[in-house]
């Protein structure tokens, strides 16, 4: 049975994805031990509701250290599911290849410092894309730059708005994450 952390800072949505798969067997042999969030987020209500152990670190500098103390000894990933605080390059080389992201946009494009939930969203309709979509990457101290699994696309329509692309990419990230998460877990045996 392979061990998942969780980081979390908003809805959680893709979490709930995460515990539903698992449950679904659409995750196999797997299982969320603990959730941590870098603010208060209704993620940490979804952990708690499934009984699982949730915590709250206050972003900010030290954040990776009271993280790594936190984290059980026997964790294979740690699986950043709407996270937006920046890991430290401690932190990345400490868990190097355990670490995973989803991105909600067609990364290399439109990742870096900044680019987060809707101001991605709001970059790629300014920007007059034809298409958008998600990525799952190993995360490593350079944002949103590390080894791409997967990456699932979705349509721009004519009139799209950020919250409707956001909508279509969420429904994508449900589609790959789990997948992602899957492989990643497969290639730790
Ligand atoms: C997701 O769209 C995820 O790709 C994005 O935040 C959203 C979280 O939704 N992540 C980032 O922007 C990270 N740079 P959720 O809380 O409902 O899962």
């Amino acid at each position: 049975m392979k061990n998942i952390v969780v980081l979390v800072s908003g809805s959680g949505s893709n979490l709930q994805r995460i515990l539903d798969s698992i449950e679904q067997g659409i995750i196999q042999n797997a299982k969320v031990s603990m959730v941590v969030a870098d603010r208060d987020c209704y993620g940490l209500q979804r952990a708690e509701n499934k009984g699982i152990k949730n915590i709250l670190i206050p972003r900010g500098k030290s954040f990776c250290t009271l993280l790594d103390k936190e984290i059980p000894e026997n964790t294979d990933l740690i699986v950043l599911a709407g996270f937006l605080s920046i890991i430290t390059q401690e932190f990345c080389e400490k868990y190097q290849g355990k670490i995973i992201n989803i991105h909600p946009a067609l990364l290399p494009k439109f990742g870096g410092k900044g680019m987060w939930g809707h101001h991605v969203h709001e970059a790629v309709i300014a920007a007059g894309e034809k298409e958008s979509g998600a990525t799952v990457h190993f995360v490593t101290p350079g944002v949103d730059e590390g080894q791409m699994i997967i990456q699932g696309k979705v349509e721009i329509a004519e009139n799209e708005s950020p919250d409707s692309l956001a909508q279509k990419v969420h429904l994508v990230e449900y589609e790959i994450f789990p997948k992602a998460i899957q492989m990643v877990l497969n290639d730790l045996r």
